[in-house]
């Protein structure tokens, strides 16, 4: 089916072009090393949900292999969340030697190397046999912190130790409007990790346009959205846009009855006018789902009853780190409880759909066959994105 409109987002957003865009910075070594260095290691990163890490001394301990780096990102007894590289200042271990999450018992956080201990705010609390070092000044020999922050209980990390933009100043625009979704209560996530072995722009642009859903999600959602996108929204170098239901779609019968007992509806702002997305979103009644993606790499989709985010953090050039989870309010029911089942099997299935496609995108990319690729105007997410990135890369 066509799209309705055609050339709609090209006419809004003419700064973008309607060329085709090029290959290379999908697979170009120097590029990457200038997107580590100028984009991953300048932005504000997502590392985890407040729920995470709920109560004081809980941790989470997040790998980003761009930067060779882990980082824990701890709650104090003053109940600020803070980050630190996760490296001992002694010889130079790892203080926690898991990834994910955890809880630093009494004293703080021991390096199990040698037992010296850290407190929450990336202090040395205690070093064994510390009479026989030689005017050790532990005043100075704290964790390295790392610039931490949190937007609607998202925490976010910068590798820059002096960020040029605060969090907030970075989110700017899409974050005032995204803000006031209840992201907090739905605590009950289903995560799905694995490495991918493509680009991470290419992942990302599997999940920037609703373009293949009659052929890579016809198994999946027969007949359940439309190619088309809403409100295109390009707010620096964030961007948004509503997915489409397709209306008169009929569902099987398991379906019908997973809709029954769902505490998430694609459908609720149009039926009950009551909503709880924020003011600006998902006012047109087709509206789905709203796609947005805080620069550089965190997908957050929202819809009334639930959200679900991606992320993908490059490991290098060929290989990326995805993250795909989805959050519910904890049941209240055993219908909720299946709907919620029903709806993360599905979605379990199309995501797969998704990421089958990004392998075989890179390996028939690198063949060399093409220097560019032929984008139409519901790509315009891609095409932002290429040109956000470009924009970092190419600066001074
Ligand atoms: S390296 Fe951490 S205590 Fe020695
Ligand atoms: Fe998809």
């Amino acid at each position: 089916m066509n799209a309705p409109n055609p050339g709609i987002w090209a006419k809004k957003f003419p700064e973008l072009g309607t060329d085709p865009v090029p290959v290379a910075p999908y697979l170009s070594s120097e590029y990457f090393e200038l997107e580590r260095d100028k984009v991953f290691k300048k932005c504000w990163l997502k590392v985890a949900r407040v729920e995470e890490i709920a109560n004081s001394r809980d941790y989470k301990v997040v790998p980003f292999e761009f930067a060779e780096a882990e980082v824990i990102v701890i709650r104090g007894e003053d109940d600020q969340i803070r980050g630190f590289y996760n490296t001992c200042s002694h010889r130079g271990n790892k203080v926690v030697w898991q990834t994910g999450t955890g809880h630093a018992k009494g004293g703080g956080l021991q390096c199990r190397f040698h037992g010296w201990v850290y407190g929450t705010k990336g202090e040395v609390r205690s070093v064994p046999e510390e009479g026989a070092f030689f005017n050790l000044d532990k005043a100075n020999c704290g964790l390295t912190p790392v610039a931490t922050d949190v937007w609607e209980g998202f925490v976010f990390i910068n590798f820059d130790p002096e960020p040029a933009q605060s969090l907030t100043e970075f989110l700017g625009a899409m974050g005032e409007r995204l803000a006031g979704f209840p992201y907090g209560t739905f605590s009950e996530a289903h995560t799905y990790r694995t490495v991918l072995n493509c680009n991470w722009k290419i992942a990302q642009d599997a999940f920037s346009e609703a373009y293949h859903v009659n052929t890579i999600h016809a198994g999946t959602f027969p007949d359940g959205f439309s190619t088309e996108l809403l409100d295109v929204q390009l707010l620096g170098p964030h961007h948004s846009c509503g997915v489409c239901k397709l209306e008169g779609g009929n569902p099987p019968p398991v379906a019908s009855l997973s809709h029954r007992f769902s505490t998430a509806s694609i459908a609720k702002k149009d039926l009950d006018n009551e909503s709880m997305l924020p003011p600006d979103v998902g006012n047109d009644p087709r509206h789905a789902f709203e796609l947005a993606v805080l620069f550089p790499n965190y997908l957050v989709h929202i819809l009334d009853g639930m959200y679900f985010t991606h992320q993908f953090t490059p490991i290098d050039v060929n290989h990326t780190l995805w993250e795909g989870v989805q959050y519910f309010a904890p049941p209240k029911n055993a219908g909720e409880r299946f709907s919620h089942e029903y709806g993360q099997v599905l979605q379990r299935n199309a995501w797969l759909e998704d990421t089958a496609t990004m392998e075989d995108t890179h390996q028939a990319l690198k063949s060399g066959a093409k220097s560019q690729m032929h984008l139409q105007d519901g790509e315009i997410l891609i095409r932002h994105l290429l040109h956000a990135v470009d924009q970092l890369v190419n600066a001074e």
